[in-house]
């Protein structure tokens, strides 16, 4: 088997849902574009604004957490761009991409580390797992992606 169609083999999908804050300061394109520049194929693309049913089922492995309530907030406050991405490893190399959640501590280059500062509101998510992917593009809707 040669090297390309090994590659293709481990191709893989991943969700990642531009946040309210980075909607509201127009970054959508920029983020996007870091995305297909790595060489990400962008399956879907919508623009949801989640209630809070749909926000909690998205984040509900940090249900009863602290932050919960004020990420739900957060999260309903405004539109969200959501997308699913293929490519190679996609759901860890999205993540190296976006870098630490907490985006004060972002290295510069990532996505984080060059648009926020914020914790919650911290420009980006996406998917840490085959699971966590099928349980968000489930609540938002995508479901033939789930
Ligand atoms: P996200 O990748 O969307 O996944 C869960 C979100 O919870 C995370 O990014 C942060 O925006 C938010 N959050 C808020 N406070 C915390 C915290 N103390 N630890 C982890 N995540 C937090």
């Amino acid at each position: 088997m040669d090297e390309k169609v090994c590659e293709d083999e481990m191709s893989e999908r991943t969700l990642i849902v531009i946040k309210p804050d980075a909607v509201q300061r127009g970054l959508v394109g920029k983020i996007l574009s870091r995305f297909e520049e790595k060489g990400f194929k962008i399956l879907d693309l919508r623009m949801i604004r989640m209630d809070k049913g749909q926000a909690e089922n998205f984040y509900s492995v940090h249900a009863g957490k602290p932050f919960f309530n004020d990420l739900v907030s957060f999260i309903t406050s405004g539109p969200v761009v959501a997308a699913v991405l293929e490519g190679r490893n996609a759901i860890e190399s999205v993540r190296i991409m976006i870098g630490s959640t907490d985006a004060s501590k972002a290295p510069p280059g990532s996505i984080r580390g060059d648009y926020s500062l914020g914790l919650t509101d911290n420009s980006i998510h996406a998917s840490d797992s085959p699971e966590s992917f099928r349980r968000e593009t489930k609540a938002l809707g995508l479901v033939e992606w789930a």
